[in-house]
């Protein structure tokens, strides 16, 4: 059976140190009790005139090896918590990216991008406090207490069962106001999620609020749901400042008794001065780790509301489409024509399909070219092949073989794509090339820069192929990215080739470059040019018009242009608004 992932399980891989941390705490709180009987011992021996030089010695001595070892046990316990929180964070980190890649682009359709960034970089934070202060605490919390009574029996049994007793009254208040706590803890988080999506997705698209002039509008939002935070974040301290209060009083109540206990048996002569200076010193530490466990838990209540997030990530079901995508195993070889057979396609079920009947093959050494209508069909077609997506019916096949079949990774291997919405990351242009082939020689860079029509700009460059690339390079224009994600595609070098829109923002010099480059590789490769710029796909082999998501006519320019259908009405509009193509 599928594993479910829980809380616990996040922590799985840092259980050793978990253990370790709550060694190191035992010997602290050894140490404690060392200490405070010494301190007892030396009491006693003042009272009865007896300290001798000996014992005078043997106590600093003993002072000196607790305050040593203190400081080691303190040192490792820190060492083990931060190893615990770098362990869980990394291992939730990875976990959470894994499935996002495993549920691919479906996953993306149906969660913003703003509250999955909450999720990883927040919630993980909020995770250490669980694993590194409550998990161990609430052991110690329940092997501190003990162990302080089989220690103080030997004193007095009365005071050591009382003293246990009473520790009892922390978890009990800690329960009674745990639902209450937990409720406003859960409410906090989801402002807080809420106002860091929303705040991200804002600074995202800034340039455009700017240019609606709605800046102040959001600013509003943004001030109304940083109020609402606020309240939350009150309502929080409010309730965890009560619940402290309360433990606090139990703590120091218990003390009390502990104390007024000791005072009552010395005077009745059970208990020398010395075992009740123990007993003064050691009450407050019966209640201290289930004092500090409740502390630990008001901020762990937060890693617990934002654990709700991840493990809603983590627990998600793969949809039957990614679920075979991690089962087909095949690889591709040789033959990379491409068929589509009557396949149908909706990005819901509830929709309307997009895809409607396509029937239609790529041809190796082939650039078919895919044109129609905004909003038609034709990306839907790319992330088809790419198999981001899975046919509703119909069949797909690569050199004969279903995609069905074909692991989702040895499709993309085979596959250079320039996808309508490029992506290139914070780095140099060198670094985003090399993403393609990261072993390229210099040379080849500058090559394929000059395929795709870019050397002349990279030349410009004081720092050329190294030039860095801001966040989405906004330091680049819409026609360089498109021209530096060509050179990418190119350099990878597939042996099919997909060109989402690659030149709609291409000057038409460069688009010229780019024309012959593609015709030139295209001779070896599977190439689909998907355009809108109907010039773009005059020379192309084969034309595929895309109407309603059903293919609605096949040709070269020419068979089309006389057919006096989509495409040549397609055409008549165009050549309005840029009177460039010829028939
Ligand atoms: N991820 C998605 N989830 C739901 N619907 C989608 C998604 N992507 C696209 N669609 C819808 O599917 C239809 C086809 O979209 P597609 O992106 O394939 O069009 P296109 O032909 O590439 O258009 P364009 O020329 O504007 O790029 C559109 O109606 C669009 O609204
Ligand atoms: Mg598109």
């Amino acid at each position: 059976m599928k594993e479910k992932h829980t809380i616990f399980s996040l922590g799985k891989a840092s259980k050793s140190w978990i253990a370790f941390a709550i060694i190191a705490h035992l010997f602290i709180a050894a140490t404690t009790v060392v200490f405070f009987d010494r301190i007892g011992y030396v009491v006693d021996a003042l009272m009865t005139h007896v300290l001798t030089k000996k014992t005078f010695i043997e106590t600093v001595n003993i002072m000196f090896l607790v305050f040593l070892s203190r400081l080691i046990f303190s040192w490792l316990a820190n060492r083990s918590v931060y190893e615990i929180s770098t362990k869980v964070k990394a291992g939730a980190r990875d976990k959470i990216y894994s499935k996002i890649l495993e549920l691919e682009l479906e996953y993306r359709d149906v969660k913003k991008t703003g509250s999955i960034a909450t999720t990883t970089v927040e919630g993980v934070e909020q995770l250490e406090s669980i694993f590194g202060l409550v998990i161990p605490q609430a052991f110690l919390s329940l092997l501190i207490p003990f162990g302080l009574y089989f220690y103080l029996r030997r004193l007095n049994s009365s005071i050591a069962l009382t003293l246990l007793v009473l520790v009892i009254f922390i978890p009990i208040s800690i329960m009674m106001v745990r639902a209450w706590i937990k409720k406003v803890t859960k409410a906090h988080w989801f402002s807080y999620e809420n106002l860091h999506a929303f705040y991200l997705d804002s600074l995202q698209g800034i340039t455009t609020l700017k240019t609606f002039g709605l800046v102040g509008k959001r600013m509003e939002e943004i001030g109304k749901r940083s109020e609402n935070f606020r309240k939350r974040t009150m309502e929080l301290l409010q309730t965890n400042l009560t619940s402290n209060l309360s433990m606090d009083i139990i703590a120091m109540c218990g003390t009390a008794v502990g104390i007024m206990l000791a005072i009552r048996y010395t005077q009745s002569g059970d208990l020398t001065i010395g075992a009740a200076t123990i007993v003064v010193l050691l009450s407050y530490e019966f209640f201290r780790p289930l004092r500090l466990l409740g502390s630990y838990t008001h901020i762990a209540m937060q890693g617990i509301a934002a654990s709700k997030s991840i493990l809603e990530i983590l627990n998600k079901d793969p949809s039957k489409h990614a679920l075979s995508r991690m089962t087909s195993k095949a690889k591709l070889d040789g033959n990379f024509d491409i068929v589509f057979k009557n396949v149908e396609f909706s990005y819901r079920e509830d929709r309307n399909p997009v895809l409607k009947s396509v029937n239609f093959e790529l041809k190796t050494g082939q650039i078919t070219a895919l044109v129609g209508e905004s909003g038609c069909g034709k990306t839907t077609v790319a992330n088809l092949i790419t198999r981001f997506y899975e046919p509703s019916a119909g069949e797909i096949t690569i050199g004969g073989k279903p995609l069905h079949t074909i692991d989702p990774i040895e499709i993309r291997n085979n596959i250079s794509m320039v996808s309508q919405r490029t992506y290139l990351f914070h780095g140099s242009i060198r670094e985003n090339l090399l993403i393609a082939k990261p072993d390229a020689t210099d040379d080849e860079l500058y090559e394929t820069c000059r395929k795709a029509g870019i050397l002349d700009f990279v030349n410009s460059l004081p720092q050329k192929l190294d030039a860095s690339l801001v966040e989405q390079a906004k330091n680049l224009s819409s026609g360089q990215i498109q021209r530096i994600s060509i050179a990418r595609a190119l350099l990878k070098n597939a042996p099919i080739l997909i060109l989402d829109e690659p030149t709609s923002n291409v000057d038409a010099e460069n688009e010229e470059k780019i024309q012959a480059t593609l015709q030139e590789i295209a001779r070896t490769k599977t190439t689909l040019v998907i355009a809108h710029r109907l010039r773009t796909v005059r020379d192309a082999h084969k034309i595929i018009t895309l109407q309603k998501g059903k293919v609605a006519e096949v040709g070269t320019h020419k068979d089309l242009l006389d057919k006096k259908g989509v495409y040549a009405n397609l055409i008549r509009t165009q050549n309005q608004f840029e009177p460039v193509i010829v028939n």
